[in-house]
């Protein structure tokens, strides 16, 4: 048997993201659809005489080493869940840039629980998504991955039909603002909730070619106000590209969806402006069919 498990942890983006209320809490109700994408991390998991988290790559930098780290607490969390020892080593590769809406590191953490699922057999898909629901609002669905509708905070996942292929260019801005998450959700506190209309329709029905205009993140009705620099470079993008480009989750990452065949004029459209530009594409699950 071996005694190391390896798998790419994806970046995702949200097709829909609406804000349906404020719960008790102090926490969101969402209902939002995501999808992961071809760029990813790489997660390798092995046994280890204790907890060890070791990380290189592009993007290597700004990734906490301690406790807080999501896929240590992951493995943690996952461990009490099936009564197991803890101790294992992970080992990130980091590809996905940091901070800027695309899910790197809670995706670093649904890819440990689902490395751990073949290291300790019999672990359910059930303790994996309780695990996840326990460490943050996004790691269900990228326990799941491929098109996923996620409601509640974001930890009540329910996997979709996989959207079809399509080309998605990343434009990364050269910096994020402190607390961005809690900012962003407290500044839609002053607007009116969504009703999750345009989750629902989404979810019941696929669309076969989407492009960016079909996209729907409720955070973009703040996004210009919170973070510095991002509506000159929104439109710049949009005027030189000729079609809408959309804030990934919770910003400030911008990003187009459409045609694979459209992606490299795209992402050659980009160049000059202040943000890094990363070509890509959507991806099925790893992990379901
Ligand atoms: O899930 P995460 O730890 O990234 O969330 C950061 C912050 O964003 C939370 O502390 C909370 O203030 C806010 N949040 C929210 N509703 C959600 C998810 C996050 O209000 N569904």
């Amino acid at each position: 048997m071996p005694e190391r498990w390896s798998a790419p942890a994806p970046a995702k983006v949200n097709l829909v993201l609406e804000v349906t209320g404020r719960r008790e809490d102090g926490y969101h109700e969402i209902d939002t659809v995501l999808q992961t994408l071809q760029l990813a991390d790489t997660v390798t998991v092995s046994a280890a005489q204790a907890p060890r988290l070791g990380v290189s790559g592009p993007f290597a930098s700004g990734t906490p080493l301690d406790g807080s780290n999501l896929a240590l607490r992951a493995a943690e969390a996952l461990a009490n869940r099936c009564g197991r020892n803890f101790p294992c080593s992970v080992e990130l590769v980091k590809d996905i840039p940091p901070a800027g809406g695309l899910g790197g590191g809670a995706s670093d953490a649904a890819t440990v629980l689902r490395l751990l699922q073949r290291a300790w057999p019999g672990t359910t898909d059930a303790d994996l998504l309780a695990a996840a629901a326990e460490v943050g609002s996004d790691e269900p669905a990228l326990v799941l991955g491929g098109t996923v509708r996620a409601r509640g905070r974001g930890e009540v996942a329910e996997p979709l039909g996989s959207l079809p292929p399509h080309g998605v260019v990343l434009f990364i801005p050269p910096a994020t603002i402190e607390r961005k998450t809690a900012r962003m959700f407290a500044a839609l506190d002053a607007l009116p909730s969504d009703d999750g209309a345009v989750a629902a329709a989404f979810a019941a029905r696929l669309p076969a070619a989407m492009t960016s205009a079909d996209v729907h993140n409720s955070f973009e009705r703040v996004a210009f106000d919170l973070f510095p620099g991002l509506a000159p470079l929104w439109e710049a993008l949009e005027a030189r590209i000729g079609e809408p480009v959309r804030l990934a989750g919770a910003g400030p990452t911008l990003f187009w969806i459409g045609p694979e065949s459209r992606a490299p004029a795209v992402a050659s459209a980009a160049a000059g402006l202040a943000c890094s530009v990363v070509e890509t594409a959507t991806a099925g699950s790893l992990w379901r069919p």
